[in-house]
């Protein structure tokens, strides 16, 4: 079992869906026709979920797997893709759908192998993001929420796997 556990919450359920609702609609809203979102797993998987619930009309999507902290809490830096995407990018209005920014860089891993597939755009999408954590400059169009430099856990993020299913998000302690 993990030795640190969820404290505090410091976003609810509600603040994530209305701002998850926000998010959906500003995408729609810049591509209001051909959409292609990819989620980054483990940790997007109800970001992307929630995300296209939140979104009228059509939109195909896609999963990616790159390698993960397994149980630190710091980035090693290390990008290793562990599952590529079932189709083409080509012409395609791309966004990466991820959950968290933290370095950036696995989103500029991300972002630099995706670009090379020739998608008509290509933007990203995250939920949280922590810029005092940056060690890239990375470019990210669609930000839920801005949050400190804290570990956190819930709607998606995981510590050593656990606390995924967790409707809101929580800062992990002791
Ligand atoms: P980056 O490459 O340092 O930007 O790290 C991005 C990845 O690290 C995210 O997609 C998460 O999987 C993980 N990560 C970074 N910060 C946190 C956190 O506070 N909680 C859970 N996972 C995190
Ligand atoms: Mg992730």
């Amino acid at each position: 079992m993990a030795d640190l556990s969820p404290s505090e919450i410091l976003l609810s359920r509600d603040q994530i869906q209305k701002r998850i609702a926000e998010m959906a609609q500003d995408i729609r809203r810049d591509f209001p026709d051909d959409l292609h979102l990819i989620a980054v797993l483990k940790g997007a998987f109800i970001f992307l979920s929630d995300l296209v619930r939140h979104m009228d009309g059509q939109v195909s999507l896609d999963f990616m797997a790159v390698s993960s902290y397994a149980k630190a809490t710091v980035s090693s830096g290390e990008v290793r893709l562990l599952k590529d995407l079932d189709t083409t990018l080509e012409g395609r209005n791309v966004v990466i759908v991820e959950d968290i920014v933290d370095t950036g860089l696995t989103l500029t891993y991300l972002q630099d192998i995706l670009r090379a597939r020739n998608p008509k755009s290509l933007r990203t999408a995250c939920l949280l993001s922590k810029p005092s954590r940056r060690k890239v400059d990375v470019k990210i169009e669609y930000i839920g929420f801005t949050i400190e430099d804290r570990f956190v856990v819930g709607y998606g993020l995981d510590y050593a796997e656990q606390y995924r299913s967790l409707p809101h998000i929580a800062v992990l302690g002791t």
